[in-house]
């Protein structure tokens, strides 16, 4: 598909089949994350894939959208691993990088036919317990992750004059 086709057929899935996702087609997914840029390159993340059913289980009681999570046959707990390092800007890197990482990979599983959800609505000191992760390592983001049960309609979007200025703020 071409790239921007991606982009438009990207959804956010919240109901997925009940069907394993193939090995190779993670790695492929995995790896765009791998690929994607960094604050000084430093690529200090670490991504958790959780796909036994009692993990997942777990996980979904720590989100606010307990069937759906649980239902993805893969859960992504992204992470960053290195919450100090404030970019010169005066923002911080991890979330920022992180988010580009879970980006590149929510479009690649599209590209594979494969469907994802972003949530932000999860207690993370729960699934950081669950997931053994270091107290110094946030979790930014979970990620779900299979074959979709349905494509759901597009959401509607602001047009470009809404959020784009020319030369100056306006
Ligand atoms: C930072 C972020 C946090 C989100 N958190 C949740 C969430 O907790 N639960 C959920 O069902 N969807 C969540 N979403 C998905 C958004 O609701 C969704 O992207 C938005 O409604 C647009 O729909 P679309 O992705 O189908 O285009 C989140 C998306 C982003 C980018």
């Amino acid at each position: 598909m071409e790239l921007i086709e991606v982009i438009k057929r990207r959804r956010s899935i919240r109901a997925y089949e009940d069907k394993k996702i193939e090995r190779e087609k993670l790695a492929r997914v995995l790896d765009a994350g791998r690929l994607a840029p960094s604050a000084r390159n430093l690529q200090d993340w670490k991504f958790i894939v959780v796909k036994s059913l009692e993990m997942r289980t777990r996980i979904a009681h720590a989100c606010k959208s307990e069937d759906f999570v649980r239902e993805a046959p893969v859960i992504i707990a992204a992470c960053g691993t290195n919450p100090d390092y404030i970019m010169t800007c005066g923002q911080k890197a991890y979330p920022i990088d992180v988010s580009i990482a879970l980006t590149h990979m929510m479009l690649r599983a599209e590209d594979l036919g494969l469907g994802t959800c972003w949530l932000g609505a999860f207690n993370e000191k729960k699934v950081k317990e669950l997931l053994a992760v270091p107290a110094k390592v946030r979790i930014v983001a979970l990620l779900t992750l299979g074959y979709s049960r349905y494509h759901p309609p597009s959401k509607s979007r602001k047009s470009l004059d809404e959020v784009v200025c020319y030369d100056r703020w306006k």
